[in-house]
C-alpha cells in the first residue's frame, strides 16, 4: 500500500505530488481547462472571494454531517465527480477509486468514460454508485447502457449535458493521446455515429453535431427508459434549470465541467444562487467546480446546494496513493467540513444557511 507523503495536509497538497508522478501530457489533460482557462481559475477564485461569518458558543451536541438525497442516506455531502479514464492515474483505475470512496462511505459517480467495466466497479464498491451518461449518437445504445447501470445496482443516473464539443488548448499543445490499452470500456460496441448529412456549409463542428448531439427531447425520452433518479449535470442558468425540471430531471448539478467546456462562463459557485432561486427547492441542487476545502463545501451548501462533487483532487490522490489516497483526501475534506460547521455554529447541514455568508 503506498504511503501518503508526510507533507500532505490538504486536498491541494496532492497536486504537486501527482504532477511529479504523471506523464506531462496526462497532466495537461487532467489539470487543463478550456481555451484560456479563465473559468478554470474563476472556480477557485470565486470561492476565495466569499467570506464567512463565525458564530460562537453554539450548542453543537449531536452534530453530524448526514443527509438524505433521492431516498439515499449519506453520511456526508461529498461525492466523487465523474471523471474519465482512472487507469491513467493508477493501474487499477476506477476499482481503486471505488475502494477508497467506500472507506469514507462516499457516493462515487462513475464516468461514462470509465476505464473499467461498470459491473467490475460495482463489485468492488461498498458505498453507493451513480452512473454518468453522455447521450450517445445511438440512442438505443444509450438507453441500454442506462439499463445496464441500473441492473448492476447503480442508484442514480447523471446525464452530462454541457460537453457536446470542447476546446482544450493545453491538452492540444501537450499532444495528449490515450495510451494503448486504456479506453472507455463501457462504450465498446457503440455503433459509430451516422455519416454526417450533407450540410449547406463546410463546418466540421456543425456537421459532427447535426445528427448526434442530444436535445431536450432526448432527456424526456431517457426519463421514460430508466427508473433511477435522473440528474442533469452542466446546468448553469435559471432558464436551463427550469427546462430541465420540465423535461423530467429529478436533480441538477450546477457545473461548468471544471472549467473544461465554455471558457469565460462564471464560476459554478457564482451561478448557484440564481439557479437556486429559480428552482425554489423543487429538485435538489448539487455543485461541482473548484471545491478544495471544507469551507468551500459549507459555502456551496449555504448558497443552495445539498451536496458537492470533487473532480481533480480525487484524481491527484488516486495517482499518488491509490485507494488509500482517495480515502485520505475524502477524509481531509470531511474533517474540514466538520471544523467549518463547528466554527460557524452549524450542528447539521440544514443549519447551514445564507447567514453564514458575510455580506459586505
Ligand atoms: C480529467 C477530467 C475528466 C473528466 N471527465 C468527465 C466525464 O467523463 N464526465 C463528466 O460528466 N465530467 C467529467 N469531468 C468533469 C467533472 O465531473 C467535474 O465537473 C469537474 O472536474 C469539477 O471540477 P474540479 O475538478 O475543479 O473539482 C472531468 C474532469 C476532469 C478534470
Amino acid at each position: 500500500m503506498p504511503a501518503i507523503p508526510a507533507d500532505i495536509a490538504s486536498a491541494d497538497d496532492y497536486e504537486p505530488h501527482a504532477r511529479q508522478r504523471l506523464d506531462p501530457a496526462v497532466w495537461a489533460a487532467i489539470a487543463g481547462g478550456s481555451a484560456d482557462e479563465h473559468t478554470l481559475a474563476e472556480n477557485r477564485a470565486a470561492f476565495a472571494r466569499i467570506r464567512l461569518n463565525n458564530r460562537v458558543l453554539a450548542d453543537l451536541s449531536g452534530a453530524h454531517t448526514g443527509l438524505e438525497l433521492f431516498g439515499q442516506a449519506m453520511e456526508h455531502p461529498i461525492l466523487l465527480a465523474p471523471t474519465a479514464w482512472h487507469r491513467l492515474m493508477h493501474r487499477e483505475g476506477e476499482l481503486a477509486t471505488a475502494i477508497g470512496a467506500s472507506a469514507l462511505r462516499a457516493t462515487m459517480v462513475v464516468s461514462a468514460l470509465a476505464s473499467q467495466e461498470l459491473e467490475a466497479i460495482a463489485a468492488k464498491a461498498v458505498s453507493p454508485l451513480w452512473f454518468q451518461l453522455y447521450i450517445q449518437p445511438d440512442r438505443g445504445f444509450t438507453h441500454a447502457l442506462a439499463q445496464r447501470a441500473e441492473e448492476a445496482g447503480y442508484r442514480a443516473l447523471v446525464v452530462t449535458v454541457d460537453a457536446p464539443v470542447t476546446l482544450r488548448n493545453r491538452e492540444q499543445r501537450a499532444a495528449f493521446r490515450l495510451p494503448a490499452g486504456i479506453e472507455a470500456v463501457n462504450l465498446r460496441g457503440a455503433p459509430p455515429p451516422p455519416a454526417p448529412r450533407a450540410a449547406p456549409h463546410e463546418s466540421e463542428v456543425f456537421k459532427g453535431l447535426l445528427d448526434g448531439a442530444a436535445t431536450w427531447a432526448d432527456i424526456a425520452t431517457l426519463r421514460q427508459h430508466t427508473r433511477l433518479p435522473m440528474l442533469l449535470k452542466g446546468i448553469m442558468t435559471p432558464s436551463d434549470a427550469l427546462r430541465a425540471i420540465e423535461a423530467g430531471a429529478d436533480g441538477l448539478i450546477v457545473s461548468n465541467h471544471g472549467g473544461r467546456v465554455l471558457d469565460t462562463q462564471p464560476a459554478s459557485i457564482e451561478a448557484l444562487p440564481r439557479v437556486a432561486e429559480a428552482v425554489a427547492g423543487r429538485v435538489p441542487l448539487l455543485l461541482d467546480g473548484g471545491v478544495r476545502r471544507g469551507t468551500d463545501v459549507l459555502k456551496a451548501l449555504a448558497l443552495g446546494a445539498r451536496a458537492v462533487l470533487i473532480g481533480r483532487p480525487i484524481l491527484h490522490a488516486l495517482a499518488v496513493g491509490g485507494a488509500t489516497g482517495v480515502a485520505h483526501v475524502l477524509k481531509l475534506l470531511r474533517t474540514e467540513l466538520e471544523i467549518a460547521m463547528a466554527q460557524t455554529g452549524c450542528p447539521t447541514l440544514d443549519a447551514i444557511g445564507p447567514d453564514v455568508i458575510w455580506q459586505p
